[in-house]
């Protein structure tokens, strides 16, 4: 038997790898998990029961083209199906769109620090990531980042509200930026979070993207909806980029579970988007609370807040665990707080206050 292994494309060499959101531990004292992003709340009754109703039948493969979640989408947003393209989770539909557009040699550019899985999917797809560095305000330098377009450039992403930092870019200073982008590369406007934003400046990418062919929206029921557990996102965009969507899907890869869960959730969004806004009230808490003890916190229209602790990001982390509450920490520039259950919330107050005192 020959020694060799088999060979694997040089892209992968040095990918970096996902690191999820610790769990919170299962012996400890209390513990809340606030380091992914999740909704807190457990499923309402109804969206259970639909997935439980679609696991009697998962000997059978689900409905490929997601046709009864599509037209709901089509529905609730007001755009024809052949303007959707459905995923596993909103992070699958993304690597799809770096897989349609970049190869080796081509660019994908987003700002930095944004979500993590961006340099991961472009390295994937041989591409080269152009990271553009945030502004000292946490937010996308859009000037830079169309500054930075080149002849090579193929996708930009915008996430907005940007993760970890909650910042969001404005309706006019978006317009500015996509005219500035040539026509030929695909934007992709990152909404995963956008059901918690609060600033009426902030524009719906669903309406942005009407009239600019250019430009995708991707949007999640991960978070808002809260079914990160069964991996379905989406992406809005016009037919070309849609129909490169489905062809570079993988099959069947949003279970039935997942699609009857999604349908039943955008029936019972009022119950849902109440649950946002309780959300929403208690960011305003922690967000006050953390800037009454002396962080400085960026203004954050998403579920988390973010604290750029550099060198002392790792105490803080390991504080927090000890306390029973995990967060997520980028090494040497800060931490990500999700907005948790009001009880996690004050554990996490008070474990901050704490620090805080002690620096
Ligand atoms: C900005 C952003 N986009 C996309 C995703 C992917 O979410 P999902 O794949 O669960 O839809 C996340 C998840 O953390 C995110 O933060």
């Amino acid at each position: 038997m020959s020694e060799t292994s088999p060979r694997l494309r040089a892209e992968l060499d040095g990918i970096p790898t996902y690191k999820p959101g610790r769990p919170a531990a299962a012996d400890g004292p209390v513990a809340y998990k606030l380091s992914s992003n999740e909704n807190p709340y457990p499923p309402l009754p109804g969206v259970l029961e639909s997935a439980v109703a679609a696991a009697h039948a998962f000997n059978r493969y689900p409905d490929m083209a997601c046709t009864g979640l599509m037209n709901e989408l089509a529905d609730r947003f007001g755009v024809p199906v052949e303007h959707l393209a459905t995923g596993t989770g909103s992070v699958g539909v993304a690597q799809q769109l770096v897989q349609a557009t970049s190869g080796p040699g081509d660019e994908v550019m987003y700002a930095w620090r944004s979500f993590e899985a961006y340099p991961i999917i472009a390295q994937i797809s041989g591409a080269r990531s152009v990271q553009v560095p945030l502004t000292a305000g946490e937010a996308h330098d859009l000037d830079a980042m169309a500054g930075a377009i080149t002849d090579r450039t193929r996708l930009i992403f915008v996430c907005n509200p940007n993760n970890p930092t909650g910042t969001v870019v404005r309706r006019a200073e978006l317009e500015r930026f996509l005219d500035r982008v040539p026509s030929d590369v695909l934007v992709v406007l990152d909404e995963a979070y956008r059901e918690f934003n609060r600033d009426l400046d902030v524009p719906d990418g669903i309406e942005i993207y009407r009239d600019r062919p250019n430009v995708a929206v991707l949007r999640t029921f991960s978070k808002a909806y809260g079914l990160a557990g069964l991996r379905v996102g989406f992406a809005v965009a016009h037919p070309p980029v849609a129909a490169a969507l489905r062809k570079t899907a993988v099959p069947f890869g949003v279970s039935q579970l997942a699609q009857d869960a999604a349908v039943a959730s955008l029936r019972a969004e009022d119950e849902l988007l109440g649950r946002v806004g309780s959300l929403v009230c208690e960011r305003a808490r922690v967000y006050e609370g953390l800037v009454a003890q002396g962080w400085t916190v960026p203004e954050t229209q998403a579920n988390f807040v973010w604290l750029r602790l550099g060198e002392r990001t790792a105490d803080f982390a390991a504080v927090c665990d000890a306390a029973g509450v995990t967060v997520r920490p980028f090494p040497g520039e800060g931490v990500r707080i999700t907005i948790g259950e009001e009880e996690a919330n004050d554990l996490l107050l008070r474990t901050a206050g704490a620090f805080r005192k002690e620096l």
